[in-house]
């Protein structure tokens, strides 16, 4: 495994992070094993929220990780009400700090290592948060060791060209930010990642697989296939060739779409990427990617091509 700055913090975190929005309720001894495989493999940051799982993610997580201490937690505080792009602002400070409060409880943790807005919907939201105590509370939460780095994520199905962290990563108010960025999202490379580098705040990535599904995401050629199709009926890409042909990612070989997938991130300069897997066995499938240089110039050179004009997440 390799670490990487994460920005201003100084910590050295490993540049495939571990995303445990998924798995807890579901199957809690394998999100267990999952965890444990992904420090033996070198993980040292692993991304988490309140909401995930209802909370059994930072439940499991702080069963997981009895032992390991050394191992870096991020979680989030929600000031909306629903995940839902269009959520209404419910932020307060007494919910941010009883939040923080629970995450700590639930983690069976002293501190919290960064604490995050979760998924900030839009400038008028962020600029809420920042006037109405809720920042504040963070400030208080970090003075107190409680948190020990803050920072918020975005929300790019609400915000796929990146207003939210274009206005809050120069303003110097936060150590770390959580943003998507894939290969069917490349637009943080040339609007986020240079202020994150200019101001020294470190970048988790989200999404590197395109928040995969079944059906749709960047984890086998039908899936991205029916991406590719969602972006041109969304009006995004053309209908027509090559992104109609079903031979469209061929020149990822020999790489699988998901290995591609994460080599394309980690050949950005970014802090750590957040994938989410359920099982100990994804996990060693996705440790196959880092393989500096990553992804050769040919084949980025091409993805900025196919794909760098998407201004949208679609899933
Ligand atoms: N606004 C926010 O703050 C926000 C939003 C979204 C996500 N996040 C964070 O970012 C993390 C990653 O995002 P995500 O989980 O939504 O999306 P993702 O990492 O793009 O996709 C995860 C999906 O990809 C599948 N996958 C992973 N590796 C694979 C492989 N080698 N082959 C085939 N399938 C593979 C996983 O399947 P299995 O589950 O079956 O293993 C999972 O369903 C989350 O866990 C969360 O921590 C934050």
């Amino acid at each position: 495994m390799r670490y990487r700055r994460l920005g201003r913090t100084n910590l050295q975190v490993s540049e495939l992070g571990y995303g445990a929005a998924r798995g807890a309720s579901e199957n809690p001894q394998q999100f267990i094993a999952t965890v444990h495989a992904a420090i033996e493999a070198g993980v040292n940051f692993i991304d988490t929220a309140t909401g995930y799982d209802g909370g059994d993610s930072e439940r499991v997580l702080g069963q997981a990780l009895q032992g390991h201490d050394d191992v870096l937690v991020e979680t989030k505080y929600c000031p909306y009400d629903s995940y839902l792009p269009d959520a209404t602002y419910v932020g307060t400070p007494q919910a941010l700090i009883a939040s923080a409060e629970e995450s700590l409880r639930r983690l069976r943790r002293d501190h919290l290592d960064v604490l995050l807005g979760h998924g900030m919907r839009s400038v008028e939201t962020l600029d809420r948060f920042m006037n109405d105590g809720c920042y504040e509370a963070m400030l208080k939460l970090r003075e107190q060791g409680k948190v020990r780095y803050i920072g918020i994520s975005e929300l790019s199905e609400a915000d796929g060209t990146h207003q939210v962290l274009q206005r809050a990563v120069p303003s110097g108010a936060f150590d770390v930010v959580m943003l998507t960025v894939n290969f069917l999202l490349q637009t943080a490379v040339e609007t986020v990642l240079p202020l994150c580098r200019q101001h020294d705040v470190g970048t988790v990535v989200m999404m590197p697989l395109n928040q995969a599904s079944k059906t749709s995401g960047l984890v086998s050629v039908p899936a991205a296939l029916e991406c590719v199709r969602r972006h041109i009926a969304y009006g995004n890409l053309p209908a027509e060739s090559p992104y109609t042909d079903p031979d469209l990612f061929d020149f990822l070989q020999p790489y699988s779409i998901p290995e591609a997938g994460l080599r394309y991130v980690l050949a950005q300069d970014v802090s750590t990427c957040c994938a989410g897997v359920r099982s100990p066995e994804r996990l060693q499938e996705n440790l196959r990617a880092i393989d500096p240089p990553y992804l050769d110039a040919a084949r980025m050179a091409r993805l900025q091509e196919l794909f760098g004009r998407i201004q949208w997440q679609v899933r």
